[in-house]
């Protein structure tokens, strides 16, 4: 017996690191996606390959006794997956997965999108018939068991696909009803990592409470507003927020030269809005653009050092393929 799943990235369009404290986000998935195809095999190990480690010749083979305990770094959100799913049905497989995925993901949510996948395709495999929540909190779980920290809005956005307003560990996961989305992706370049960038938050709102935790009210505000501007596709206003939006993230110190080179390069050649997206200190940023300046944005997006990502955005959530 052999089941594939397939689930998407994400590009978070308001609320980043205030979802990190009990505020909202919005979350678009990108049709970047991550593939696991899993296959029952007679031996009592978990054998796992990755395009990272086929290609240099090897795999990752757990003994299933031995499940629990260290997991190795470019396998570790299968790891976890695949645990938390046996325990959930309490019982244990012999399996063999191979996951598949985009050479290049730009932080667009790779570990959350393969964490799905194994999740979904693991639980059709033994007939678990679990609803997108079980699936999300199975998938989250194994996401804080790897990293410790995160809000699991990557992880939401895998699940349930298309834009969604999120709230921490899925208190709120409320689908939105939008049309095409208006905007461009561009990649600035590898980051530190998201954990550090929390850290650097966290300490900055330690030193100072009563000036950070209302700028964290404030992008609360601007992603409810913002909610309300994408589903009435009022995209001036939208424009304006996403800017704000920008200002806020500035003054919690996650801009970066690259990042900041591509946001002005985006508005100089006609976005209404431009924000980076996620942690900050690198990876992407977006452009809220129309038909008149969508190429000028991309053309100067390039001409700063940035790549433009062309995929589609509000793509479906996880399924069985
Ligand atoms: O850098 P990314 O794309 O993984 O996004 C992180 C977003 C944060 O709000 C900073 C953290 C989180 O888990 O929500």
């Amino acid at each position: 017996m052999s089941v594939t799943a397939s689930a998407p990235g994400k590009l978070l369009l308001l609320g980043d690191h205030a979802v990190v404290y009990q505020r909202p986000c919005l979350v678009t998935a990108v049709d970047i996606r991550v593939r696991v195809e899993i296959t029952e095999q007679d031996t009592d190990t978990l054998d796992i390959l990755t395009p990272e480690l086929t290609a240099r010749g090897e795999r990752r083979t757990i003994p299933l006794a031995q499940l629990h305990q260290e997991r190795r770094r470019e396998t570790a959100f299968v790891e976890a997956a695949v645990a938390h799913v046996f325990e959930k049905a309490q019982q244990q497989r012999a399996l063999r997965i191979v996951t598949h995925s985009a050479p290049r993901s730009y932080g667009l949510g790779s570990s959350s999108a393969v964490t799905a996948s194994t999740v979904a395709a693991l639980a059709a495999l033994l007939d678990l018939r679990l609803d997108q929540k079980a699936l999300f909190d199975l998938a989250y779980a194994a996401v804080l068991d790897v990293q410790g920290t995160g809000s699991g809005f990557d992880v939401a956005s895998a699940i349930y696909g298309g834009t969604i307003y999120y709230m921490r560990g899925g208190a709120v996961i409320e689908p939105l009803d939008v049309g095409d989305l208006p905007f461009v992706i561009g990649y600035s370049g590898e980051k530190v990592g998201t954990v550090n960038l929390v850290k650097q938050v966290a300490r900055l709102r330690d030193c100072h409470p009563t000036v950070i935790n209302p700028l964290f009210d404030l992008i609360h505000t601007i992603t409810d507003q913002g909610r309300d501007c994408l589903l009435r596709r009022d995209w001036a206003a939208l424009g304006d927020l996403i800017n704000i939006h920008q200002g806020l993230l500035d003054s919690l110190g996650v801009n970066v030269p690259q990042l900041a080179r591509l946001i002005f390069a985006a508005r100089s050649a006609g976005a209404s809005g431009a924000k980076l997206s996620g942690a900050g200190g690198g990876d992407c940023m977006y452009a809220l653009v129309d038909e008149t300046s969508c190429a000028a944005v991309k053309a100067a997006l390039r001409h700063a050092g940035g790549e433009v990502i062309d995929q589609k955005l509000h793509a479906p959530g996880v399924c069985i393929v």
